[in-house]
């Protein structure tokens, strides 16, 4: 059989037949890329997305090839301006399969927050909560009965005392509602059963209800994701298990450790419609919950191999959100054989831990400029006029001239067109 990820020299062809080996390894018609064409959102749309708009903006919008998620394999669709990341994370799939990323998750419960203040005895207010706790779920439960029958939806009930001393607000308890959104993001639901709690949460805590509001740090919907990448060299090995260690002892490193993660987390949330901003704050907060802020991921030698493990919150939706309205998010969503919040985490995940390994490596054996200003070289030679086997023996002699720049690019296509 065909394999559907492993495309071997995809970043050597021309768009057009890349485009013919996706539609063939995906099975998608060839009208569905209609969705990925320049001005795909019509302006209308756009319009009725956010307000005063006056135009579009658009990114490059790619896939990674060689994933095996699961045992499946995957093609993981990234939308992303910065040059490298498609390749590295394909380079860091390949290294990882046959074996591939295997994930694991958490019911993908989000967490609503119900603020009460102006409480004289939080104690007692979190006594008299935390009985009503049944009955204030299943007031919850009654407002979705569809996601309840599914097993879904509120399934959990906490209070948490935040100030006891009488200050500004007086005496402060959140309640936290614990809501299973299964497929979607959730951000409307939660908000909207929150409201419809609020006033009673506040009467029974014996103060005014504030802020009724999601919570981003959503430690509830965590995805892990490991892969075993056998590695022959032991230097090699060793480099990234320090490079990762290097990350757990230092913050300064271990936010960059995990800027390289979500290189590859956000390019295929943001080609797949997500609120992107919501996962990093989440990431981010998570990374830190321990009083420190840690890697997300990291890395330990076996023996033969490299083992990774990521774990962090990822809140994604595979219905509602922008999908309703953006074609090319749709359109990633089918390239990517996703169907549920799930496998999208999952997916996002594994781009996020194979991102982090291809940085690790470069970083640990020859340093990052070296890809970068050879990827850089392509760029500026495509953007020069060179095409087909141009493309590669232009930025072939712009790197080794050590002047990668568009001048010097168009002089070497002009010198190469007239005398090939
Ligand atoms: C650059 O976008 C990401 C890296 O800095 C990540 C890292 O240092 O691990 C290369």
């Amino acid at each position: 059989m065909r394999s559907r990820s492993r495309l071997t020299g995809f970043f050597r062809l021309g768009i057009g037949e890349r485009r013919r080996q996706v539609l063939e390894a995906s099975g998608l018609p060839e009208h569905r890329l209609a969705a990925i064409e320049p001005g795909a959102l019509p302006l209308e749309v756009a319009d009725g997305m956010i307000e005063n708009v006056i135009g579009e903006y658009s990114l490059p919008f790619a896939v990674a090839v060689n994933f095996v998620v699961d045992g499946a394999e995957v093609l993981v669709p990234m939308a992303i301006e910065e040059p490298s990341v498609v390749a590295a994370s394909s380079n860091a799939a390949r290294l990882a399969r046959p074996g591939g990323f295997i994930t694991e998750a958490t019911p993908p419960v989000m967490i609503g927050q119900i603020q009460v203040v102006g409480i004289d005895d939080v104690d007692r207010a979190a006594v008299a909560l935390r009985d009503a706790g049944a009955s204030l779920l299943e007031d919850a439960r009654r407002l979705v009965p569809r996601l309840t029958d599914r097993g879904a939806g509120p399934v959990g009930f906490d209070v948490r005392i935040l100030a006891r001393h009488p200050g500004p607000d007086g005496g402060v308890v959140v309640a936290h509602l614990n809501i299973d959104c299964r497929d979607a993001m959730g951000a409307n639901l939660v908000n909207t059963l929150c409201e419809a709690l609020a006033e009673r949460v506040a009467r029974i805590a014996g103060g005014r209800p504030a802020l009724r509001i999601l919570s981003n740090l959503t430690d509830g919907r965590l995805v892990t994701v490991r892969c075993r990448i056998e590695e022959n060299d032991p230097e090699v090995r060793a480099a990234v298990a320090s490079a990762s260690r290097f990350a757990e002892l230092d913050p300064y490193r271990a936010t960059t450790h995990n800027k390289g993660i979500m290189n590859g987390v956000d390019a295929v949330l943001l080609a797949t419609g997500q609120d992107w901003r919501a996962v990093e704050a989440g990431a981010h907060a998570y990374a830190s919950r321990t009083g420190t802020y840690r890697p997300l991921a990291i890395w330990r030698d076996d023996g033969t191999a490299l083992v990774g493990e990521l774990v962090m919150p990822l809140a994604v939706g595979t219905v509602g959100g922008a999908l309703h309205s953006h074609p090319a998010a749709r359109l990633a969503l089918e390239l990517a054989g996703v169907d549920s919040a799930g496998k999208l985490a999952a997916v996002a995940g594994a781009a996020g831990l194979a991102t982090n390994l291809a940085a690790l490596r470069a970083l640990a054996t020859e340093g990052i400029q070296r890809g970068h200003m050879a990827l850089h070289a392509r760029g500026i030679a495509r953007a020069a006029g060179a095409t087909g086997d141009l493309v590669d023996r232009v930025a072939a002699e712009l790197s080794a001239s050590g002047d990668v720049k568009p001048d010097r690019a168009r002089e070497i296509v002009a010198r190469l067109k007239e005398f090939p």
